[in-house]
């Protein structure tokens, strides 16, 4: 190799492990994620990967999740049997600042040991409060304009993917009991049903699955300042 090949290799070398420092460092410092095109650049092995240890993901405190604003969503649970799945729809109310949860009916209240499994502190942080009757928290909704939509399965239904939440308007998503799902009532008393699509062979979901699935998508769709 000629000096001038060798000055052009070396030159070459630089820019590239140049450039490889700064998308190193601005994709570490601002998003998680690599670039679309990372692979196509041959990038492969530049990031390690690391799993972010708790005290790096920049959690809120409590205080701090207790003042900051909510996103517009209420939960309704309407009979929830299982303790655990009561602490998990905590634990995701929390994750997206879910405004109130309200428990009904058998579903059981904080504290208790069976819900704070799941729920792992987050019965601290997001508001609750425990009405007996799912139909008379269904009714105080609507007169405070809350858009009351029954999480089931029902004629005229809406499909989540095809559901738009409107701009500065609230929304109270109802979970059902695991056996006979939201009562028949609540769901005729409600604004709309909304439906996730399944295509396997089991009739429903789980309920608190139910919960992830729609609050995550409720959420992403209400273009929330955090995604
Ligand atoms: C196990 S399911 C209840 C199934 C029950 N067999 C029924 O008749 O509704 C518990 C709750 O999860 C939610 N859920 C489960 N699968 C769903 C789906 N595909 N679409 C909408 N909600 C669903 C609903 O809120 C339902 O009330």
């Amino acid at each position: 190799m000629t000096f001038v090949g060798l000055w052009r290799n070396l030159r070459d070398l630089h820019l590239q492990l140049n450039w490889r420092v700064i998308e190193t460092s601005q994709v570490y410092k601002t998003i998680r994620s690599p670039p679309d095109n990372f692979r196509d650049r041959g990038n492969e092995n530049i990031f390690s990967m690391r799993k972010l240890k708790n005290s790096e993901l920049d959690r809120l405190s409590v205080d701090e999740f207790k003042r900051t604003e909510k996103t517009p969503i209420i939960i309704v649970l309407d009979n929830i049997r299982s303790l655990n799945n009561i602490g998990s729809v905590f634990r995701t109310s929390d994750a997206f600042l879910v405004e109130k949860i309200y428990l009904c009916g058998i579903t059981a209240t904080p504290p208790h040991k069976d819900i704070h499994k799941t729920a792992l502190g987050s019965t601290e942080t997001v508001d609750w409060e425990y009405i007996e009757n799912t139909l008379d928290v269904i009714q105080k909704l609507k007169s405070e304009n809350v858009i009351v939509a029954s999480v089931e399965q029902a004629e005229h239904s809406v499909m989540l993917n095809d559901f738009a939440p409107q701009p500065q308007t609230t929304y109270a998503l109802v979970f059902g009991n695991e056996v006979k799902g939201v009562a028949q009532n609540v769901v005729s008393a409600s604004d709309l049903i909304l439906e996730i699509p399944q295509f396997g062979t089991k009739h429903s979901l789980n309920i608190s699955v139910s919960c992830g699935l729609v609050v995550w998508d409720v959420f992403s769709k209400m273009g929330s300042r955090k995604v």
